[in-house]
């Protein structure tokens, strides 16, 4: 039996709890440290060791220096990723950072290219792709269930955007805007599941409701609460992102379908349910089930999905193979994610070469 991994958590608020409680629950790692700069949130990290030693320290480079971990696991606020991935790629450890990689274009581009030559794990927290009803329905894409893969379309129709340690998440500058901050999963499964990069993006979104009332420092929030998003692919693929975040009232909130030449799949969050159907057999031949994942000992917030995405990573770490979700599907999404609010900002389409 080898030594456990030991994790460091960078950043113990909503998300890097989240990420401590699922690598509790898993055999051969234990987070050993951990860093964040609010005492309230370091002390929250000290609770859910339950009992665990764990070293804290309120700077992330005292953390660093101390060298006490095998991984670091970023989950700070989106406009710290870029200075904070800087510091912690100089440790060669293994890495995996929350999405979005960073908040624009540039930023995300100086990552991935460090990130090319990095010599351990590099892992960007993109973990839609592992809640089990996604998963699912991308394999029977991939598997060739549906024929040539045409059309994807996602709608996430939820509650606004929670309370965050500093309200950071009320404004673009800290976010990198909604499209990035939020949609940057949705852009990635677009890319995941037309396997191709895309060429041009059209939007139309506004702030209707949501924060309007709301001031920090005298200001307004400015953060987007609904879109359309429109994305062509080099193949010919398009996908379309239908978002708003006004709409609680909803059964689900993660509805994606993948429309193939001979076939159509769907998949519903957070009910499980996954629909397969044939063109030839109409609607008398669509398959319905519940997909679920045993191997899910934490459902978190985001069904399993973020548990499911630490075995990999671990199993990664160990066998030092190459990350499941890089820093490149890391760049493309926010890259996706600034050429919709360009878009937005600038009433037409964006080309994606714009912005490369
Ligand atoms: N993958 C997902 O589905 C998902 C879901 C939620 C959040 N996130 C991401 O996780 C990250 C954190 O979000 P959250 O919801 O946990 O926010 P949060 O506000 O709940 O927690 C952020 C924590 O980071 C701390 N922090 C601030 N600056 C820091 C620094 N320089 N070093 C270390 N810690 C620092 C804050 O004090 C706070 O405790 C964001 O990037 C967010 O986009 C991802």
């Amino acid at each position: 039996m080898s030594a456990p991994l030991r994790y460091g958590l960078i950043g113990t608020g909503m998300m890097g709890l989240e990420h401590q409680r699922n690598l509790n629950a898993i055999e051969g790692v234990e987070v050993v440290a951990a860093a964040d700069p609010e005492p309230a949130s370091l002390a929250a990290a000290v609770a859910t060791a339950e009992g665990r030693a764990i070293a804290t320290f309120s700077d992330y480079r005292e953390l660093l220096a101390a060298d006490l971990c095998d991984a670091y696991v970023i989950s700070s606020p989106n406009f710290t990723h870029r200075a904070v991935l800087d510091d912690v790629m100089a440790s060669g450890k293994a890495i995996m950072v929350e999405k979005p990689m960073c908040t624009t274009v540039k930023d995300a581009r100086h990552i991935l290219e460090r990130a090319q030559t990095y010599p351990n794990v590099f892992w960007v927290g993109l973990e839609y792709r592992y809640m089990p009803p996604v998963q699912h329905i991308i394999n029977v894409a991939a598997g060739g269930e549906l024929g040539e893969i045409a059309m994807v379309a996602i709608r996430e129709h939820r509650h606004p955007f929670l309370v965050k340690v500093g309200d950071w998440n009320r404004f673009s500058e800290n976010t990198g805007g909604t499209l990035t901050e939020k949609c940057c999963h949705f852009f990635d499964l677009m890319r995941l599941i037309a396997q191709s990069n895309p060429v041009r993006v059209m939007a139309s979104g506004d702030q209707r409701f949501n924060h309007l009332d709301e001031r920090y420092d005298g200001r307004t929030p400015d953060i987007l609460d609904n879109a359309f998003v429109i994305v062509d692919f080099e193949n010919g693929v398009r996908a379309s992102l239908d978002l708003s975040m006004f709409a609680e009232g909803s059964v689900n909130n993660e509805e994606l379908s993948i429309v193939g030449r001979t076939g159509k799949a769907e998949a519903f969050i957070p009910s499980g349910q996954v629909r397969v159907g044939q063109r030839k057999k109409w609607n008398r031949g669509v398959a319905e089930e519940t997909i679920t994942d045993d191997r899910v000992l934490v459902e978190g917030f985001h069904h399993g999905a973020s548990f499911l995405e630490h075995l990999d990573f671990a199993e990664a770490i160990r066998n030092q193979t190459p990350a499941l979700v890089t820093a490149e599907d890391g760049y493309w999404s926010v890259v996706m994610g600034a050429a919709a609010h360009l878009s937005i900002d600038e009433g037409r389409v964006v080309a994606i070469r714009e912005l490369l």
